[in-house]
């Protein structure tokens, strides 16, 4: 008898299919995200769990008592509660290493975009304002090339990062991390910074660290009076890095230029919420990994560490160990 699961979410014909060469699978199909409520009685007897952004706690545990792995489509687990899945003995895996490509990718099109203000011009452009004007200044923006970028958080991401803006835009690379990169340094002659350094330094700040208790709100008031004036910041880890009201006041005040950010404190983002009246700030609606190849190979990472899990091999890329 095949094992069953439940995915939460659509996946690919592909990885569906794969799915249920291995599994008897029950999937959601209703048109918005799955209510809790449901998601908790449709996994009342599954062993396996694909999902993704859902809150995996001690109640969801408790509601599937044959759950043996809870598979998140998505390399951060922070909607993992790690120690109610270890308590209950429940594997928990996600999908590094297939999207870093695609998220350093966003992360270089929000520097740009927001260093030479695209979001704002493309609006300028289709609102039919562009006319000839006087003072050519009107549309200057900052060089992302030759520049010194501050990459906190050196794992894959950060490195595919640091690739492109050494190689593709002959920056200058500093980086804050747990520890030291020493082949990171070599490699794209980075140097490691204690974080007010970096800050003091960088002109352009970029988030990449997981949302972990540490980096809970890593960056706040203080942190944004010590860039430079004329700094970029740029998130694509998670909005709770960063107290997002600090950066609001920092960016109302000139505290800094502007600011890339593809997550938010929360999502979707508010509508009041005062960065959408900025200018200087582009925003993208948490799309680090979402293109269609790499949302596939997420999937089909999820897939096979379900499978492999219920196999009894164990998962390719377990959580916790
Ligand atoms: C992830 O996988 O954690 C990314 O945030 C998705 O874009």
């Amino acid at each position: 008898m095949k094992p069953k699961i439940f995915i939460s979410q659509p996946v690919p014909e592909k990885v569906e299919q794969y799915l249920r060469e291995h599994c008897e699978v029950k999937e959601w199909r209703g048109e918005d995200r799955i209510p809790r409520e449901t998601l908790l009685q449709e996994i009342a007897n599954v062993e396996g769990l694909l999902t993704a952004w859902h809150k995996i706690d001690e109640e969801l545990l408790a509601a599937a008592p044959n759950l043996k792995v809870v598979s998140n489509v998505s390399v951060g687990y922070n909607n993992f509660d790690v120690e109610a899945l270890r308590g209950r003995n429940v594997i928990g895996t996600n999908t590094p290493y297939v999207l870093d490509d695609t998220v350093a990718d966003l992360t270089i099109a929000l520097m740009l975009a927001t260093a030479r203000r695209i979001a704002e011009l493309d609006q300028y452009v289709k609102a039919k304002k562009w006319e000839p004007v006087k003072d050519e200044a009107l549309f200057f923006g900052v060089d992302v090339h030759h520049a010194t970028i501050g990459i906190i958080g050196m794992g894959r991401i950060g490195e595919a990062v640091a690739q492109r803006a050494k190689f593709g835009f002959n920056m200058d690379v500093l980086y804050h991390n747990r520890s030291q990169k020493p082949e990171a340094e070599k490699k794209y002659e980075a140097e490691y910074c204690e974080l007010p350094d970096l800050l003091r330094r960088a002109d352009f700040v970029v988030m990449l660290t997981p949302l972990t208790e540490e980096t809970h709100h890593l960056l706040g008031e203080q942190e944004f009076k010590q860039m430079k004036k004329s700094a970029i910041f740029v998130n694509v880890s998670r909005g709770q890095t960063v107290d997002e009201l600090a950066l609001i006041t920092a960016l109302q005040n000139g505290d800094i230029y502007g600011a890339g950010l593809d997550v938010f404190q929360k999502e979707p983002i508010e509508k009041d919420n005062p960065l959408l009246e900025m200018s200087n700030v582009v925003t993208v609606p948490h799309i680090g990994s979402a293109t269609a190849q790499t949302r596939e190979a997420m999937a089909m990472r999820a897939a096979q560490n379900i499978v492999s899990v219920l196999q009894g091999k164990g998962a390719i890329d377990p959580v916790y160990k």
